[in-house]
């Protein structure tokens, strides 16, 4: 059984981010490919990271456009055959509509309110009032529109379950095993709390990728995981 974990394959450069993804494949379902490796290396580094593991990719492309023009961005990434992909539910609903129309085998999971973003940054954007009643709007607005996954906070995943029903699958960022160092991470979870919280897929990046050996870490957090149930 692998634990459902995205590791996320923020590397320097392509050799590195497949050395990881053949290190964790084994133990993790899932392997996040961000914006500066895609931007840098264009889509050969799906296939890279893929490699002859089958592992599901998570594409983090994070598109918001008009909607014909991330139609035609999802339709472009779906020959990849990522299994999720990123928009900002910010972008609304027809565009969240057209991505999920443009890429029918991929699931659209919005990212509802940017973890980097404070209360005042949220005031001076025009979306006045508690974090939270942004998060719950934008995530019902996404769910409505066809995404099947939604990007949150494991702060707020069980606010968001209760919102959006059993049947969304929910990505949490911002985990940290136990005694793991934060990084420039504020508010983190283990990944025990974040699964307990509601996430079904937890975005796990540096506590794996940066240990001495990236293929223990996965393992180690996997085991962790199945010790309270958590395996997918
Ligand atoms: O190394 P770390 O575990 O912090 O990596 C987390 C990954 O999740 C990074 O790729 C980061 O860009 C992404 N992410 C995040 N917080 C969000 C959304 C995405 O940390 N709110």
């Amino acid at each position: 059984m692998k634990a459902p974990i995205a590791v996320a394959l923020d590397a320097p450069d392509l050799e590195t981010a497949a050395r990881w993804a053949t290190l964790v494949t084994p133990h993790v379902s899932t392997v996040k490919v961000g914006l500066e490796l895609y931007l840098r290396y264009g889509p050969d580094v799906v296939a890279s990271v893929r490699g002859a593991s089958g592992v599901q990719v998570f594409l983090d492309l994070k598109l918001h456009d008009i909607p014909a023009t991330v139609a035609g961005a999802a339709r472009a990434v779906s020959r990849l055959k990522p299994a999720y992909l990123t928009v900002h539910a910010a972008g609304g609903s027809a565009m969240i509509r057209a991505a999920a129309e443009a890429a029918p085998n991929t699931r659209i999971a919005a990212v509802t309110v940017l973890t980097s973003l404070a209360e005042e940054d949220l005031t001076s954007l025009g979306l006045a009032g508690p974090a939270l009643d942004a998060v719950r709007r934008l995530s019902a607005l996404a769910v409505e529109a066809g995404a099947s996954a939604l990007v949150c906070s494991p702060m707020e995943a069980a606010a968001v379950r209760a919102e959006v029903g059993p049947e969304v699958i929910l990505i949490t960022p911002g985990v940290r095993p136990h005694g793991a160092a934060t990084q420039d991470q504020a508010r983190v979870a283990t990944p025990e709390q974040a699964l307990a919280a509601g996430a079904d897929l937890l975005v796990i990046g540096r506590p794996i990728t940066a240990a001495p050996d990236p293929g223990a870490a996965a393992a180690g957090i996997a085991a962790a995981l199945r010790r309270t149930g958590g395996a997918a």
